[in-house]
């Protein structure tokens, strides 16, 4: 591999040729089904036809144009997002790291705008992964993101989801600007808040005039089963919600969403992006969302996620010395394992299975929304067939 590129992956020794719904194929010639689709990313599968022809078309019209023009796909899109969710307003960048620089922004500019510019702390969470700016990694709970980058920035609060007083008091700080949350964390291992948590932070935030923004990069357009994660509670709206990933079927774009309230602070000038909402993006978005926004496809992502974590779960009882957990919700499933997590991925892609590692030694299964009954009992048998090498070499091992 060239040494011209930044060290900053630990990238598979697998180079992908094309791809096609839930398969990808190596210029080795050699076939994965792909249960990492990007990282929750590639929600509709590889080269979907819809999406192929929405980019296509959009790029003999118009690729970029600058925001100090009208781009009609954004208020599209823009109207689409904010009549399925809580939010009135959007601001859309490239990246999941842009839709979260672009929250927590907002939420200090609200404090601002009313006078209270002190109010500038962001409470975070252990194992919360928020994204790769500065701002992204001060407010993720993993303080490895942060060594060699400086101190860490004032104004970022770190707790842990389990600590119910410690978030009450924090809260109530008169200097405490915003919350934020992934309602099922992602790369912290699958771990799905209850809605009885998220409504007890909701009511509190709303006490204290404290900003709740979501982090649905990872867990939002589907992905759970619902259009977003926290749709599955009532009671528990946030005022900032930052969206990405899956929104632009793999092609890149993020949105960060706002009541108009909350969003008060960002006037003319405040903020923007020479790329974010480029046309390219929005005809794709649009054309991704419509897909997603739908009934059939939710009710299809909830079977499937039910039909895996069954077998998941049977899995587990026949491998319990392979197995620790099986958590996540909907397409985001978490499997805590006892043998290195790494080496866990390294086996089913060996197997023909492709998997994404996560905190607390999972791996993570996070397929496109479309995967088949048939696609999902395959991903079930070729996982067992990666557990008993793993369970081979223990023994060896031993
Ligand atoms: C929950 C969450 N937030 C933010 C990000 C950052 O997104 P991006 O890599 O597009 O900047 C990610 C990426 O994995 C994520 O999972």
């Amino acid at each position: 591999m060239t040494d011209a590129l930044m060290g900053v992956y630990n990238r598979a020794p697998l180079e992908v040729a094309r791809g096609e719904g839930c398969r990808l194929y190596s210029t080795d010639g050699r076939s994965y089904l792909d249960c990492v689709a990007g990282i929750a990313t590639d929600g509709l599968g590889h080269a979907n036809p819809a999406l192929v022809a929405a980019l296509t078309e959009q790029a003999r019209k118009i690729w970029h144009v600058s925001n100090i023009f009208r781009i009609p796909g954004q208020e599209a899109l823009a109207e689409r997002l904010t009549g399925a969710c809580f939010a009135d307003v959007a601001f859309f960048g490239n990246s999941g790291s842009e839709a979260i620089e672009g929250s927590l922004k907002t939420a200090r500019r609200y404090h601002y705008a009313n006078g209270q510019p002190e109010r500038i702390d962001v409470i975070g969470f252990a194992g919360s992964f928020h994204g790769r700016t500065y701002a992204a990694i001060n407010a993720s709970g993993n303080a490895s993101y942060l060594e060699g980058f400086g101190p860490r920035l004032p104004g970022y609060v770190q707790l842990s989801v389990d600590d119910e007083a410690g978030i009450a008091e924090a809260i109530a700080r008169p200097t405490t600007a915003a919350l934020i949350v992934e309602p099922v964390q992602g790369e912290g291992g699958a771990r799905a808040l209850s809605g009885e948590w998220l409504r007890r932070v909701r009511q509190l935030c709303s006490a204290h005039g404290v900003l709740l923004i979501y982090d649905e990069v990872q867990s939002g357009m589907g992905r759970t089963g619902k259009l977003f994660a926290h749709q599955w509670f009532d009671g528990c709206e946030p005022d900032i919600m930052a969206v990405a990933k899956a929104l632009g079927g793999g092609f890149p774009v993020g949105v960060c969403l706002a009541t108009r309230e909350a969003a008060k602070g960002m006037t003319v000038g405040v903020h923007g992006s020479t790329f974010g909402g480029n046309p390219l993006a929005m005809a794709v978005g649009i054309k991704a969302f419509d897909m997603i926004n739908d009934e059939t496809l939710l009710a299809h992502v909830r079977a499937i996620g039910e039909r895996l974590t069954a077998g998941l779960q049977e899995l587990a009882e026949r491998y319990a010395d392979i197995v620790v957990d099986i958590r996540g919700k909907g397409l985001l499933i978490g499997i805590k394992l006892v043998p290195n997590n790494r080496e866990m991925m390294a086996t089913a892609r060996e197997e023909g299975l492709l998997v994404a590692g996560g905190g607390e030694n999972c791996i993570r299964l996070l397929p496109p929304l479309i995967l088949s009954e048939a696609e999902a009992d395959e991903a079930l048998d070729r996982l067992e067939t990666a557990f008993l090498v793993a369970r081979r070499r223990l023994d060896d091992a031993a």
